[in-house]
């Protein structure tokens, strides 16, 4: 018998969201591990919201809406079961944060304050404290997590998933002293995040360096959608990392993008994968390492935008004065460990939600504030489903890219995972290792890519893998091992997709192809 029911990998929303509700609604003992502190994740860092619509009379907005605006986002690769129950679930997920203790900013009259963010069709995003959204609701959910999970590990690195016979049966760590620890369950849950550290500039922390996905791999698990890594962009240009962000709120509230004649070059509320295309060839046509937004119109800035507003007074700009210096950072990853509508991933026991999955809701690019909002609600339906006795996958949502491939409503195509690094032993310093596979990624695998400039990568990350110590498990090192796993996988199906969809643009092959609407499964025969 497994001491607990369930142990969650990771603390941000969809993990401790799951967390939560495991414990509160459905009386399971639950574990949570996690790589630094709880409150430490990505979701801390997000700033303009959760798209949800909450209804109410006289609102023109809809969860059809919504809906749409998603699937056009994702570029025609979103799972259209999945978006819908996204976008129905989303506002039951947020009630039950409010009754958690998250506040969300409202007007006078007491209605919630709704922003536009792009590729949305109306004002729909949620948020605390002006930009501090994702920090109100980890907020919230710590505080809760503390009053109801059985185990709480802080600093505990994620090493491996304990496998037995096929079946996922808990996870081994390690802590602050290099101690090797198991941790035993009946069912596990990723939700350990993305891997925005694959690249040199990010708005993601440290922590962000794939280390869920990459575990999953090992393990056997199918990802799919890993070509498509999202940059946010308009990340503030500075030296700061993780870079500081300004929210896509500040676009929807009037914010303009100007060229270096400080012209305006592009729709500002196109879906983020346009706004990042238009600003890197515009970077490259005027041979320049930032463009500029413009905020000097917005009023009440400090008040409305008050995390913006101090990180920007920190290096000595004011929004109302400036023109702010930005340039595209990643920011997210669409793709993931491939699940089914409930979470459920292709290894028995082993459940995947939020940034970590591709549940299907994403598709090619995901569309601005859904994560926060995905996570709250697929951590939770995998909770529920778990309850109720699920295991295994079924063929729904984007699992049916494993299951039943030929399936018209996102046809799946196998890709052979790349064969394993070949780690090497020489001894240099892992900081320095890291920011080489940045560069690499950056430079080959970033916003516009082609063939020339991925096979250049790849043979990069083959040959830094070789001065990877393989046995060293200090987790500096196993960090660099997850991110070349992962970077080679984003390499080797971004090679094979010869398109442009999404957030994945190819120099070569500039348009969309019919023949390429469908999901890349990577899995190991
Ligand atoms: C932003 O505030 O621009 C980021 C929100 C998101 O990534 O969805």
């Amino acid at each position: 018998m497994s001491a607990l029911d369930l142990v969650v990998i990771g603390s941000g929303v969809s993990g401790l969201s799951a967390a939560v509700r495991a414990a509160s609604a459905h009386r399971l003992r639950v574990g949570v591990i996690t790589k630094g502190q709880l409150h430490q994740t990505t979701t801390r860092w997000a700033q303009g919201g959760v798209a949800a619509v909450l209804g109410g009379t006289d609102d023109p907005d809809s969860t059809d809406l919504h809906l749409a605006d998603t699937l056009s986002a994702g570029a025609g690769l979103c799972d259209l079961d999945a978006v819908r129950v996204l976008v129905d679930e989303g506002p039951v997920r947020v009630s039950d944060l409010i009754a958690m203790g998250a506040i969300f900013d409202r007007d006078h009259e007491g209605d919630y304050l709704k922003a536009r963010e792009g590729g949305h069709s109306e004002a729909r995003i949620l948020h605390a404290r002006g930009d501090a959204t994702g920090a109100e609701i980890e907020r919230a959910l710590v505080v809760a997590v503390h009053d109801t999970a059985a185990s709480l590990v802080e600093h505990a690195f994620a090493d491996s998933l304990l496998m037995e016979n096929g079946r996922c049966v808990g996870v081994r760590y390690q802590d602050t002293d290099g101690t090797m620890h198991e941790m035993e369950a009946a069912n596990v849950l990723l939700a350990a995040g993305g891997a925005g550290q694959l690249y040199s500039v990010t708005t993601n922390p440290v922590e962000a360096t794939g280390d869920g996905i990459a575990m999953a791999l090992a393990a056997g698990a199918a990802l799919g959608d890993v070509e498509f890594v999202q940059f946010h962009p308009t990340a503030l240009h500075h030296e700061a990392m993780p870079r500081p962000l300004l929210s896509e709120a500040l676009r929807g509230h009037g914010a303009l993008l100007r060229d270096t004649n400080r012209e305006r070059f592009v729709e500002e509320l196109e879906p983020r994968d346009v706004v990042s295309r238009a600003m890197m060839r515009t970077m490259i046509e005027q041979e320049v390492d930032h463009l500029w937004l413009d905020a000097t119109e917005l009023e009440d800035f400090a008040v409305r935008f008050p995390t913006i507003h101090r990180s920007l007074e920190l290096v000595g700009l004011n929004a109302t004065t400036d023109l702010l210096p930005i340039a595209p950072a990643a920011h997210y990853t669409c793709g993931g460990v491939i699940t089914d509508l409930r979470g459920a991933t292709t290894l028995p026991g082993l459940w995947a939600a939020g940034e970590v999955a591709c549940s299907g809701v994403h598709g090619a690019n995901r569309l601005a504030s859904n994560s926060l909002l995905e996570g709250m609600v697929f951590g939770p339906r995998a909770v529920d489903a778990i309850a109720a006795g699920g295991d295994g996958p079924e063929a729904t949502g984007a699992m049916r890219t494993v299951l039943t491939p030929d399936d018209a409503r996102v046809a799946g195509r196998r890709l052979d995972p790349p064969s394993a690094p070949q780690w090497g032993s020489v001894d240099t310093d892992p900081a320095e290792l890291r920011r080489r596979v940045q560069s690499a990624m950056t430079r080959g695998a970033g916003v516009l890519r082609d063939a020339a400039s991925l096979a250049e990568t790849g043979q990069v990350l083959d040959d830094l893998a070789g001065r990877v110590p393989a046995m060293d498990s200090d987790p500096a090192w196993l960090e660099i091992r997850n991110l070349i796993t992962l970077g080679r996988a984003v390499v080797a199906a971004a090679a094979n997709r010869k398109e442009s969809r999404g957030a994945h643009t190819r120099d070569d092959f500039p348009g969309s192809s019919d023949d390429w609407m469908l999901r890349q499964v990577m899995a190991s025969a």
